[in-house]
């Protein structure tokens, strides 16, 4: 069993980078269109839209925070909290959930300790919850970053959880 889920800053995966921040708003900051392009390049930057980055992006883009605030809830893309290095998406699509997916998903949460949508404490994981995947065939199936694993059983989990440090 891992830890639960906590949002401790000090721990934080990446702590980013500040000075490419200031490379890319400079780089940005004239084009007209430029604040999504901008977003994406911070959440690369820092696996998610910190929100002292945000206040950057209103200060350089002259708008208000709330402005920046709405772009990026607005799009599914942007996350406004950090999550894990690995994020385990364990689909519940109709054809993974006649296989049982939510056994599989059920023991996922167990292992790592958090439900879905959360993070680990150190960081390690992330619980996404998705429909299908279009892997349909290979039911039940989950992805843990780019990689599909397919034809799950629950006994499996542990085993797959542990190759991804
Ligand atoms: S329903 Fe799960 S991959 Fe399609």
């Amino acid at each position: 069993m891992f830890e639960g889920a906590c949002a401790c800053a000090q721990q934080l995966p990446n702590n980013g980078d500040y000075d490419r921040l200031a490379e890319l708003l400079n780089k940005y900051k004239q084009q007209k269109g430029a604040l999504i392009p901008m977003l994406q390049e911070t959440q690369k930057l820092f696996g998610y839209l910190p929100e002292p980055a945000m206040e950057q992006i209103a200060r350089a883009f002259a708008v208000p925070l709330g402005h920046i605030y709405g772009v990026a809830t607005f799009y599914a893309q942007f996350y406004l909290e950090p999550r894990g290095r690995h994020v385990i998406r364990v689909c519940q699509g109709t054809a993974c959930h006649v296989r049982g997916s939510s056994k599989i998903l059920d023991r996922v949460k167990q292992e790592l300790g958090i439900n879905a949508g959360e993070t680990t404490k150190d960081f390690r994981y992330t619980i996404e919850p998705v429909a299908c995947i279009g892997a349909c065939g290979l039911a039940p199936v989950m992805m843990i970053n780019e990689n599909t694993h397919g034809r799950l059983t629950p006994e499996m989990m542990s085993k797959i959880l542990l190759k991804y440090e």
